[in-house]
């Protein structure tokens, strides 16, 4: 039996190692410059998405419990305070929630691990919340 998610590198593993994230990543915004209810986080980044991608998906890769790509690259960070000079209410989170929840329908992941990685990212988008 494999390891639960969230032990050592399982979620890295489950979610396709970072092949996995970036194609994840990539779906995301797809869903945010698509999405309706997400407009309003869209507007928020720069039109330019690669740089926003290239560092979720380096970030998603330590937080799966993978090799730590966004500090070797960027140095280190923290959710909240990245997020601080942004307004980020309930329908934000919720917005950013969305297009998570729809991106991670398209992997090819078990259901559980979509269930368990939407529950887990609720704990950090709520912590962006800045608002209301
Ligand atoms: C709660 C709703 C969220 C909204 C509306 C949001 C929006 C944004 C925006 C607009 C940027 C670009 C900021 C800029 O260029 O100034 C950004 C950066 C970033 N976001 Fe989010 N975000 C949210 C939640 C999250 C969560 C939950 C994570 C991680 C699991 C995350 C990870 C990142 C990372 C790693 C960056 C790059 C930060 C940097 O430039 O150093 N975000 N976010």
């Amino acid at each position: 039996m494999s390891a639960p998610y969230g032990t050592g590198d399982a979620s890295y593993l489950a979610a396709g190692q970072f092949e996995g994230l970036v194609k994840l990543v990539e779906d995301f915004y797809g869903f945010m410059q698509t999405l309706p209810q997400a407009k309003l986080i869209l507007e928020m980044h720069s039109p330019d998405l690669t740089l926003s991608k290239d560092k979720l998906a380096r970030f998603l890769s330590a937080w799966t419990g993978g090799p730590s790509l966004f500090k070797e690259k960027f140095g280190p960070i923290s959710i909240p305070s990245a997020h601080s000079h942004l307004a980020i209410g309930s329908t934000e989170r919720d917005a950013w929630l969305l297009c998570m929840e729809q991106a991670l329908a398209l992997q090819p992941y078990e259901q559980d691990f979509r269930e368990y990685l939407i529950k887990q990212l609720s704990v950090p988008a709520e912590r962006c919340r800045n608002r209301e």
